[in-house]
């Protein structure tokens, strides 16, 4: 199959979390399970600071959203290790600034050009995709794009379109005052008429009342978003859609994340030598100025500094571990001040005990999971997560909150039975979280049910190479006249 595949996030060009991750990974195993797919990200700052082999592929085009004319060439590459295109849109106007998202004032603009700059290379490349699948709100106009303006473009006929909900915390909603700068003017009344009435418009809900599919990141979460808690105010319009509303579970890049071959790691392990994972350890000491103390279990966090990762439960918890405990916390994040102002006085109480680096560092990210005990990621509400999945295969046991796609990745270690990859709490308060932490701790004395638990883990498939096919048995399904 031809699959045209939109992400803002495709790594290793363009990371922020998870996204990157599976923008990166998803279409690898498409194109190992022999589909032709085509990546297009945006051309952003940082992806010309890294050291990419990057060539032009198309000069420039001038595209008209409302009053702006923005003028894009695309720029080629391969996601590395792979013979997967990927294709840039590159409009430095829009792309040429610090970050990867911003708070300004043409956002809307940033990712209303990412569909267009998208299907404009399609066109260019004459390139007639049965599948176009696009990811949260920064591709989600795509889909309306493909049944009204470009509707006549006999290249998309038969064209589906498949959105994947990351997160439906954030649902790109902008004043509805930038509509006649989508490029989508004629297709107003496709947009919600009582949200355009409010004043609102929302790049998420238009791709939810318009993909041909719906898919999200993990079986639980795919429930948990036709509730009110978790549905942020789309469950009814998820509700709405079940019939085509699908849970998939995200795997892990093994050539990526795979302590038998982590390319940013120096030694290497697996479940039956597990020496390497000492070194890392050693490693990773070195690299913080932790005291070095084997024997001392030490908690390792990877982590977006947000609401959404339930770190507020660490607020009173960490503390009083700390004070009671001989333990140690190595915590590697960034975003809100409140998180960072936490650790960075949980690191400077307790120097001896605690490492907080408080910046975006995908090496450090690899020694943590690798050189780490366990890992803590109590979110408050999780899509699917991949650093629990990382966590089992690097011989480091989660321990999570039961919520989304931490429900379908991590069973709660029974040390009676041997059973199990991990730590649960139901409860998501501070007791939830203590008791957790106090049984993870009990459990690493226990020698024997330890090794049994790292071992349960890392001998699990986390990889893409399952999941894929049912991505695959999706499109199958949406295309005309293609067997399953
Ligand atoms: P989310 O996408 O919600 O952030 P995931 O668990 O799906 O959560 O994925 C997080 C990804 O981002 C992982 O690859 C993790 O290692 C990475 N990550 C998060 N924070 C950092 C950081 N400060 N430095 C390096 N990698 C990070
Ligand atoms: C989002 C979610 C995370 C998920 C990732 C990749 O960032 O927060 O749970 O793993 O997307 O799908």
């Amino acid at each position: 199959m031809k699959i045209l595949f939109i992400s803002s996030e495709v790594a290793p060009f363009a990371k922020t979390g998870g996204l990157g991750d599976v923008g990166g990974a998803l279409p690898r195993a498409l194109r190992a399970a022999g589909h032709d797919v085509r990546v297009v990200l945006p051309f952003y700052a940082r992806v010309a600071e890294g050291n990419f082999d990057i060539q032009r592929a198309f000069g420039s085009l001038e595209h008209r959203l409302g009053p702006h004319r923005l003028s894009f060439s695309t720029l080629e590459s391969t996601i590395p290790g792979t013979d997967v295109p990927v294709y840039f849109v590159h409009c430095p106007t829009l792309y040429g600034r610090r970050g990867i998202y911003t708070q300004d004032a043409d956002e809307h603009l940033r990712f209303a050009m990412l569909g267009w700059g998208a299907l404009r290379i399609a066109q260019q490349l004459r390139f007639a995709p049965d599948i176009v699948h696009v990811n949260d709100w920064q591709s989600a106009l795509v889909p309306v794009t493909l049944r009204s303006v470009l509707a006549w473009d006999r290249l998309f006929e038969q064209t589906r379109t498949v959105l994947t909900l990351h997160n439906v915390g954030h649902q790109g909603t902008f004043g509805a005052h930038v509509l006649p700068e989508l490029g989508l003017e004629a297709a107003r009344d496709l947009f919600h008429q009582d949200q355009l009435a409010q004043g609102k418009l929302s790049f998420l809900l238009t791709g939810i009342l318009h993909a041909n599919a719906i898919t999200t990141v993990s079986p639980t979460y795919a429930k948990e978003i036709t509730t009110p808690e978790h549905g942020v105010g789309l469950d009814g319009f998820l509700r709405g859609r079940s019939d085509v509303l699908f849970g998939i579970l995200n795997g892990i890049d093994d050539e990526v994340w795979n302590p038998r071959r982590d390319p940013y790691l120096r030694h290497h392990f697996s479940a039956g030598a597990l020496a390497g994972k000492l070194r890392c350890s050693l490693e990773l000491s070195e690299a913080t100025g932790l005291p070095h103390r084997p024997g001392v279990p030490r908690i390792g966090i990877v982590s977006r500094l947000t609401w959404q990762k339930g770190l507020d439960l660490c607020f009173s918890v960490l503390p009083r571990l700390l004070a009671r405990r001989d333990v140690q916390l190595v915590v590697l994040g960034s975003g809100e001040p409140k998180y960072e102002d936490f650790f960075a006085r949980l690191a400077r109480a307790a120097p001896r005990q605690v490492a907080f680096a408080n910046k975006f560092s995908e090496p450090l990210a690899h020694l943590i999971e690798a050189g780490s005990d366990m890992f803590l990621m109590p979110s408050r509400y999780e899509p699917c997560g991949l650093n629990q999945m990382y966590s089992l295969a690097y011989g480091t046991p989660p321990i999570v909150h039961a919520t989304g796609g931490l429900v379908d990745t991590v069973r709660l270690f029974d040390r009676r039975t041997g059973r199990g990859n991990g730590f649960v709490f139901e409860h998501f308060d501070e007791h939830g979280l203590w008791w957790a932490l106090d049984y993870a701790l009990s459990c690493f004395e226990d020698r024997a049910a330890w090794s049994r638990l790292v071992h349960n883990g890392m001998t699990e498939d986390f990889s893409w190479s399952h999941r894929v096919r049912e991505y695959v048995d999706l499109y199958r399904k949406l295309v005309p006249g293609a067997s399953s």
